[in-house]
């Protein structure tokens, strides 16, 4: 990757302290601001005179939207394009591109099928790159879900965090977050369906506290935090016997009811109500999926920010 370049693609890229000052920061400009319009600009208006490209090779509502709105509200611009609509769809390499849009834009966003276009097209910008999800991780996603957390229960160190359902990129991206933010990870997720190996080797060489290969009850007990996610990601081809084998790993309300009594639910969405997550769960009183996607708004903001800092 270019030198000196602030990209923000995995969380594990950053150090421990890092992360940490981006999370407060995220929290502090979530909080220093009353808003009388969606589109009033920040006071610092850190992305006056900058532009932001996004490229989607995959569909999208909130990323969209929350990096779209958070450009306003930073006082720049953004373009978002579908690399259907591109010449990316033609042959046009992604690392010509990336040199094209580097002349155009100050800051760039990918949503890709493979992990590898979102680090070609950094290893070729003269500009910032932000993983607006990939096939390997969403760490966008995570950061609001840190922020989620910590505004309603306290700094997450030395709390339990339990993922219910098939290891995939959010699962990945809670993996970084557990080796940089020392609270507790277990990961229940079927045999022949759970995170990758080598992500999680890796996470407990750097002292992540992850716990595998535990039952759904086991895992939900004394949990302050319960997350999970689609069964089939984007581009994963739905297949019903997989869907058989992930029935036990519904979050239900007799799993919500053996975590903490304040446990918080959490959910990237979007949600299928009555597979991952039961519809009782997800629109209950332990929720607070609504207010995680709006915080894709503040932690984007703070993450355009940063790539775009000294
Ligand atoms: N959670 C999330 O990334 O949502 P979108 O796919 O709608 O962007
Ligand atoms: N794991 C999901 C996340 C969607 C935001 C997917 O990749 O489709």
């Amino acid at each position: 990757m270019t030198e000196n370049i602030k990209h923000f693609i995995d969380l594990d890229d950053f150090s421990k302290i890092d992360l940490r000052n981006l999370l407060d920061q995220c929290h502090e400009r979530k909080n220093s601001k009353k808003r009388s319009g969606k589109a009033e600009v920040d006071n610092d208006a850190c992305g006056q005179d900058k532009i932001l490209a996004m490229i989607f090779e995959k569909p999208s509502t909130r990323t969209r939207f929350s990096f779209e709105t958070a450009m306003y509200q930073l006082g720049g611009k953004s373009i978002v394009a579908s690399s259907n609509d591109m010449q990316l769809n033609r042959g046009e390499t992604i690392s010509d591109t990336a040199k094209v849009l580097s002349k155009y834009v100050d800051i760039a966003m990918l949503r890709t099928n493979e992990h590898s276009t979102i680090t070609e097209f950094a290893s070729n910008s003269s500009i910032p790159v932000i993983n607006g999800l990939s096939d390997r991780s969403h760490p966008c996603q995570v950061l609001a879900d840190l922020m989620t957390f910590e505004e309603n229960r306290g700094q997450i160190n030395g709390k339990i965090v339990t993922w219910f359902g098939p290891g995939n990129n959010m699962t990945h991206s809670w993996i970084h977050a557990a080796s940089l933010l020392d609270f507790e990870l277990r990961i229940c997720s079927p045999e022949n369906f759970g995170a990758s190996e080598d992500i999680i080797k890796k996470a407990k060489k750097e002292g992540a506290n992850i716990i595998e290969n535990i039952s759904p009850q086991d895992a939900a007990k004394n949990s302050h935090c319960i997350v999970t996610d689609t069964w089939f990601s984007m581009g994963d081809k739905e297949d019903d016997s997989k869907r058989k084998i992930l029935e036990k790993f519904q979050v239900t309300e007799a799993l919500i009811n053996i975590a903490e009594d304040n446990v918080i639910f959490l959910h990237c969405l979007p949600a299928h109500r009555g597979e991952e997550v039961t519809a009782e769960v997800i629109d209950g009183s332990k929720s607070y999926v609504w207010d995680e996607a709006e915080n894709r708004l503040h932690a984007q903001k703070g993450i355009i920010n940063w790539c775009l800092g000294e």
